[in-house]
């Protein structure tokens, strides 16, 4: 659903989404993004179901669905706990009740230091825990002046798990792997409320390549990357506790490995277009799709229909959504950028129809992570997009950057 105008207040905007609540799903109006809450479950079970087979751990990447509620719900499945990239999530996540959060990403800013250093403090007292990325000296040196202060000002004496990040291929984040992985190590090691957790070893870039084999040789390198990284560590004396990282597109290859303990995957909940274009690897669960955006259409033309969903509605970075087969009663269609408003229909096989006018079409995002960003609430639904109802709404408070 997309930002409220401006005259309505948040209360209201709450009140509105609470009358939904058992309301039939034709009553959800549009654009609107929408959860197939049964889906959702039928891929955590899937998931909790291939990591205990692996004998792996996984802890879900909440920046997909920036939801405590569905946070919740990944930890009901199984999950160890959630990932978050930014400081503003890890505090909803809090806020929402989760109390295990690693922030897999690295922060230099004091003043975001600071509110991470509050919530290890915040989350220790409710028996919870926090870990954070590290790939640099300041970083380490910042983190742990930060927890110093926290302590110092607010009593306790909370301990914040740091993992050393290793650039394995994605060239975003990280040291090389090898020796300057080890300094950091020491250097982590120096600071009483910084313990050393592992290493996190993510290659982005892998998870959509299309070809199978091809994903499973790049991880196959990132395996041996680890492996001679953690050895260093290993031969100074110090245990490598953990090894995280893998996303949906290569996470049978990592949770084979024997070496990665716990898996960060994130998109496998709703599963968006672009994913779906991978070849699957025999291994990998069957993941269904689960976020759609609901449209309807607003003018139909010659040879086209127009719905109301546009590029202020969903992600393109990764591509144009895909019509759910849902509205394609008539045969499939295709979707083209109309503008920030407007989504262009066009038939797609000699024997198709067009939508007719103020007919729901299901969209499937390119990319969910920023679908989910452009919204200020989903809406779950459960009994299917056709004769199901609405059973909750999930609001993020939007973050402080
Ligand atoms: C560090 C890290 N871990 C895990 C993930 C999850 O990947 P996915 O959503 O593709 O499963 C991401 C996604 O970008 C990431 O940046």
């Amino acid at each position: 659903m997309k930002a409220p105008p401006s005259e309505l207040t948040r209360r209201q905007v709450h009140e509105q989404l609470r009358l939904l609540v058992g309301e039939p799903v034709s009553a959800i109006d549009t654009p609107a993004l929408v959860v197939n809450l049964d889906a959702v479950g039928r891929n955590l079970r899937r998931m909790a179901e291939f990591a205990k087979k692996h004998e792996v751990r996984w802890r879900a990447h909440a920046k997909t669905h920036k939801s405590s509620a569905l946070a919740r719900l990944q930890v009901q499945a199984g999950a160890v706990g959630v990932c978050v990239q930014k400081t503003s999530e890890a505090e909803a996540m809090v806020a929402g009740g989760v109390h295990n959060i690693y922030i897999s990403n690295e922060l230099v800013a004091p003043g975001k230091l600071a509110r991470v250093a509050a919530l290890a403090h915040r989350i220790a007292a409710e028996n919870g825990q926090l870990a954070i990325a590290v790939d640099s000296a300041l970083g380490i040196h910042r983190l742990a002046q930060a927890m110093n202060e926290a302590r110092a000002t607010g009593g306790g004496s909370a301990v914040i798990d740091v993992f050393v990040e290793i650039d394995v291929g994605q060239g975003r984040c990280g040291v090389p792997p090898g020796r300057q992985a080890v300094t950091l190590v020491h250097e982590i090691r120096k600071h009483a409320p910084l313990r050393f957790a592992g290493l996190q070893a993510y290659q982005g870039k892998a998870q959509h390549v299309r070809s199978a084999s091809e994903r499973r040789a790049l991880i196959g390198q990132v395996v041996q990357d680890v492996i001679f990284t953690r050895k260093l560590v290993e031969a100074e004396g110090i245990p490598v506790p953990l090894v995280t990282g893998a996303g949906t597109g290569s996470m049978v290859c990592e949770a084979a490995s024997g070496v990665f303990g716990e898996l960060q995957a994130g998109s496998f909940m709703f599963m968006d277009a672009d994913y779906a274009q991978n070849e699957r690897d025999a291994a990998q669960p069957h993941f269904e799709h689960a976020l759609f955006v609901k449209s309807q259409v607003m003018s139909v033309g010659v040879d086209h229909a127009v719905c109301d969903a546009g590029h202020k509605s969903h992600a393109i970075d990764s591509g144009m959504p895909r019509v759910h087969p849902l509205a394609e009663q008539d045969g499939p269609l295709s979707y083209a950028n109309g503008g920030d408003e407007h989504g262009i229909l066009r038939t797609a096989a000699d024997n198709a129809r067009l939508p007719v006018l103020g007919s729901t079409v299901w969209l499937i995002p390119g990319h969910c992570d920023p679908t989910v960003n452009l919204h200020d609430h989903m809406i779950g639904v459960k009994g299917g997009l056709t004769r199901g109802v609405s059973t909750a709404s999930s609001g993020w408070t939007p973050a402080v950057p």
